[in-house]
């Protein structure tokens, strides 16, 4: 394990003189982050602008779970949606994604790397996160699971 690290961990490009080095990728939460230095510092770079994950996951026995609540639905709404906007070449991912440990609280949708958790539950809903989260880069106060 330690020798595949050290393998992702070697240099594998380099940008731009010497202001900003790539010098390795990692998979953080199912997320690809690269690994820069600059300067002597480290610092991770998202591989997407905006990551948003759409719990889908559906639990036996009738249990509470996103699924129940439409999260598939509004997962594949917002795919289309995302499409017809071009989010895409802005940098943004839409993916399904299973149990988020919140199953209460869902139909749930986190967006990274802000770590933003909403509730999402129609396809409304979905047009909110998009339009003012995703683009407008701002907060849906109404749709957050941690309201301050
Ligand atoms: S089923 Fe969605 S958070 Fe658990």
């Amino acid at each position: 394990m330690r020798q595949a690290q050290a393998a992702l961990d070697a240099v594998i490009g380099i940008a731009h003189d010497t202001l900003l080095v790539v010098v390795g990728v990692r998979v953080w939460h199912g997320y690809i982050l690269q690994k820069a230095e600059r300067k002597g510092e480290v610092i991770f770079m998202p591989h997407y602008q905006q990551h948003v994950f759409f719990c889908t996951n559906q639990k036996p026995d009738g249990r509470t779970c996103c699924a129940a609540g439409g999260g598939a639905n509004w997962c594949a709404y917002a795919k289309t949606r995302a499409r017809a906007l071009d989010l895409p070449a802005q940098g943004v991912r839409i993916s399904g994604a299973g149990c988020l440990g919140r199953c209460e609280e869902g139909p749930n949708v986190v967006i990274y790397p802000q770590g933003v958790w909403y509730r999402c539950q129609s396809e409304a809903d979905v047009e909110l996160i998009l339009q003012q989260h995703v683009i407008a880069g701002e907060t849906v106060s109404q749709l957050l699971l941690d309201k301050a």
